[in-house]
């Protein structure tokens, strides 16, 4: 871990694809075709490795929200998609997939020239995670069956009643900016498996990917209109999608702040929502462990993506009696999580996505400080200029803090000892969010215990943000409204119907 070079904070040159890339200036992806925007406001897209503008998309107008929306209406209604048998969906899934994995190295530079995330990291995580979705997805299309039912008022053979489960319609899907192209591949592929149609916006911070998706799209052989990609601002595109009377299913993954109002929005029209929205989620290390394997585990709960994660770990509890040697184990990850450049090949951990993240992260900080919280770890920014923060440890924290409360969203996390399991349980459970918690110990029985205990959507044991397709993902309390992935995952994209038939 500490053979590691010293670090260069300049960015590496881009390969010939992302160049060629950037240089296209893509726009609004609408019916299959690449369309121009009805106005001409523009958003400039910068890498944060180096703060420079890369590029500049496409700030969508409320009719250009309009035109993709009723493009994705007319493809939805007149059954060019949902009236495919399951068999041609699952395959034009899969090939979009296929398509993804055969230009994965391509997408993994996107990625982290857009995000500032390791372009290993993207490799190795985002771009693999996201044609995991698409494939999981797919095999559902041809498996969503109904059910016959015997009515409980009626004689038996007096009617036939059945169930059919049929897509929602319309959905407009907003995402973040932390894992852009998993987000839009974990939101689209069971829209799509499912029969809907959709309207997809990327963040403003981070739309590059999803954009190259597009290019994808015709080739995987959706009928036009299907997958409707545009770019814009989130007050106002996003908005207008959310509040827009063709669509019927809203799905967002962002702030738990943007997640309320978006639920408020979405009132109006009734629409299916479901809301993927942040986290403070609990680390406890209990006193039977092995520290030396532990503290590394504790370290990249947090330190991952550079903190930026909905399921970081960002509260570490551990047992007093380990409670020094797990910050000493955490500390001596320092020089690997340590950010560089994303296409930095020994990057495990790069920038902050922007200055207002910066900013933002660097505030909780000093925050912290001031409320009497000690920096264990980290604490600064290496560069002056530039987004990059140390991984940072605070101790000595109480639970009144706004660093213990409240989402930084950044490599920090805030270290509390316990004492026994009870304690610890109520401790982990003082919060608004419910998104993940991990649990690490070498007793099955506490194990369970505490995994019935903690007040949230997944509990991992002996890992942490473990995230695979076939197992739901969501929140309790206010992180969140539903499930993504799994069989829930597709649920949500469907409607039932019953069907009473008289004999
Ligand atoms: P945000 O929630 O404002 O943005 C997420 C997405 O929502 C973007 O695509 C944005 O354009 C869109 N959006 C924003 N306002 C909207 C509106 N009124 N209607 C419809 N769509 C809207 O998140 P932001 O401002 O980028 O980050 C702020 C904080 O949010 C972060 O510091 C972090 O704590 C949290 N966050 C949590 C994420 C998660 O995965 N749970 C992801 C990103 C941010
Ligand atoms: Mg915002």
């Amino acid at each position: 871990m500490n053979d590691m070079t010293p670090i260069d904070y300049q960015q590496s040159a881009y390969s010939m694809a992302a160049k060629t890339f950037l240089s296209r200036a893509p726009k609004l992806f609408i019916d299959n075709e690449w369309t121009a925007s009805s106005h001409d406001a523009t958003i400039g897209v910068e890498d944060p490795s180096s703060g420079r503008e890369i590029c500049r998309i496409v700030d969508a107008s409320d009719r250009d929200v309009d035109r993709a929306v009723a493009a994705a209406r007319t493809a939805f209604d007149d059954g060019r998609w949902t009236g495919l048998p399951p068999i041609r969906r699952e395959r034009i899934i899969n090939r979009l997939a296929d398509l993804l994995e055969a230009h994965a190295d391509e997408f993994a530079e996107i990625e982290a020239i857009d995000n500032g995330k390791p372009k290993g990291m993207a490799a190795a995580v985002d771009v693999p995670g996201a044609i995991s979705q698409l494939r999981f997805m797919a095999g559902w299309a041809s498996k969503l069956n109904g059910e016959v039912i015997q009515p409980y008022t009626m004689p038996t053979g007096a009617v036939f009643g059945y169930t059919l489960r049929e897509p929602v319609g319309v959905a407009a899907q907003i995402v973040p900016w932390n894992f852009p192209l998993l987000m839009a591949c974990l939101k689209i592929a069971p829209a799509l498996a499912a029969g809907c149609t959709l309207v997809l916006k990327p963040a403003e911070q981070t739309p590059l990917t999803a954009l190259r998706l597009a290019d994808l799209v015709a080739e995987a052989g959706f009928p036009a209109g299907v997958i409707n990609i545009i770019t814009g601002y989130g007050h106002t595109a996003g908005d207008r999608m959310v509040k827009h009377p063709d669509v019927d299913k809203v799905a967002f993954t962002g702030s738990t702040e943007i997640g309320k109002l978006i639920n408020r929005n979405a009132t109006d029209t009734l629409k299916h929502v479901t809301l993927e929205l942040g986290g403070k989620s609990p680390v406890v290390i209990m006193p039977d462990v092995d520290v030396a394997q532990v503290a590394p585990g504790a370290a990249g709960a947090i330190f991952f993506n550079s903190g930026q994660v909905c399921i970081a770990g960002s509260r570490l509890f551990a047992h007093r009696s380990i409670f020094d040697q797990v910050i000493e184990g955490v500390a001596a990850t320092a020089p690997f999580w340590a950010p560089r450049p994303s296409l930095d090949p020994q990057a495990h951990a790069g920038p902050l996505v922007s200055k207002e993240q910066f900013d933002r992260v660097m505030g909780y900080i000093e925050a912290g400080k001031r409320d009497g919280a000690s920096v264990a770890m980290g604490g600064d920014a290496p560069v002056a200029d530039g987004y990059y923060v140390n991984p940072t440890v605070l101790v000595d924290v109480n639970p009144q803090m706004s660093v213990v409360r409240e989402e930084i969203f950044g490599p920090v996390v805030v270290a509390q000892r316990f004492d026994d399991l009870d304690e610890v349980a109520k401790a982990a459970n003082d919060t608004c969010f419910g998104l993940g918690a991990g649990v690490w110990t070498k007793d099955v029985a506490v194990m369970h215990k505490l995994a019935a205990k903690i007040k949230s959507g997944t509990v991992w044991g002996n890992c942490h943000a473990v995230i695979d397709a076939a197992l739901p993902f969501g929140g309790f309390k206010e992180s969140g409204i539903g499930r993504e992935q799994g069989r829930q995952g597709i649920e949500a994209y469907l409607e039932t119907k019953s069907v009473i038939i008289q004999l």
